[in-house]
């Protein structure tokens, strides 16, 4: 597997709605090869995107291509190139670890042997060998993590759809996990992951998408993200505890400007300057924070 040049995505007009809820508005957008990040926070639109990339839902209108491929005339072509993780696990719970990727292996057509030996060089890749013979009901969060990614690389993707890889994980798992997806671009596969961890994006993707109520209403490098929000924000503290959040430009002149209206008004506050985050670039794009968005 190597990357292409040609983008692993494009979509141009895309819209989707369920019943009169319009889901997904005018969506264009095109992706190119390696790690890229939807971002977007609960009810965005992200599952419902996925679900269209991967073929399990036509769209409405505009037009859909993956791997240089229209997914409405030749989505068998795409399903034999791609694999999906979903937002909720699918291993079966009553087989093992061995288990369920040996079936997944015998299901798409490989040998006992042979799925068999794929299973147990997944189940060493992600650091599961020694829960191989276990239930996957006895299997922690993270570790049902893990598998459902192996599952979903039994037979090798051009392009891993990983749909909120790491919610629900507590901070290690989460870098665990964090350090697969790396080596799996690493080694060629393209990966197209959603997420609502501003962090997540920023740890990961070359490039970065915002999803806002249906629309794409940024993209570029976390980086880029970051830069629109200006140079510097200054946070203002009253005996320890943050009371407000400016974005400035980071000029010496905008922070000068302001730090003089508050020393005016407020002489007692304590100022900090910090680079912006990508929660603070969420906020300048959409006007809300995720956590807005979410309540
Ligand atoms: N099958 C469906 N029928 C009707 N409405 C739906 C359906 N699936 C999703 N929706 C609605 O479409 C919108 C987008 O849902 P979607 O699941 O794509 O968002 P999401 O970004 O994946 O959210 P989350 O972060 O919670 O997983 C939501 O308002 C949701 O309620
Ligand atoms: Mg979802």
């Amino acid at each position: 597997m190597t990357y292409t040049d040609t983008p692993i995505i494009e979509l141009t007009h895309l819209t989707k709605r369920y019943g009169d809820h319009q889901v997904l508005t005018d969506l264009s957008l095109t992706v190119q090869p390696g790690i890229h990040a939807l971002l977007g926070p609960n009810g965005a639109g992200k599952t419902t995107l996925i679900d269209i990339l991967t073929t399990l839902r036509p769209h409405d209108s505009g037009t859909a291509r993956v791997l240089d491929l229209d997914l409405r005339t030749a989505g068998a072509d795409v399903r034999r190139r791609i694999s999906v993780t979903g937002q909720f696990a699918t291993v079966d719970e009553v087989l093992t670890g061995t288990e369920n990727l040996t079936m997944m292996g015998r299901l798409i057509g490989l040998s006992h042997r042979a799925a068999r030996r794929r299973a147990d060089e997944l189940l060493d890749r992600f650091d599961l060998t020694a829960a191989a013979g276990r239930r996957a009901s006895a299997y922690s969060g993270g570790m049902r993590r893990r598998l459902d990614l192996a599952v979903s690389l039994i037979w090798p993707p051009e392009v891993l759809f990983l749909d909120e890889p790491t919610t629900g994980l507590d901070a290690q798992s989460r870098l665990g996990l964090w350090q697969q997806i790396r080596e799996l671009a690493e080694s060629g596969t393209n990966v197209f992951l959603t997420t609502q961890y501003l962090a997540e994006a920023d740890a990961l993707a070359d490039e970065v998408s915002v999803l806002h109520h249906g629309r794409i209403v940024a993209r570029g490098s976390a980086a880029e993200l970051k830069e629109r929000v200006g140079g510097a924000v200054l946070t203002l503290f009253d005996d320890g505890v943050v009371v407000e959040e400016i974005p400035t430009d980071g000029s010496a002149h905008d922070i000068a400007r302001l730090t003089a209206a508050i020393a005016a008004d407020r002489p007692n506050l304590v100022v900090e300057l910090r680079r912006p985050t990508l929660d603070d670039a969420f906020l300048q794009l959409t006007g809300h924070t995720t956590r807005q968005e979410a309540a």
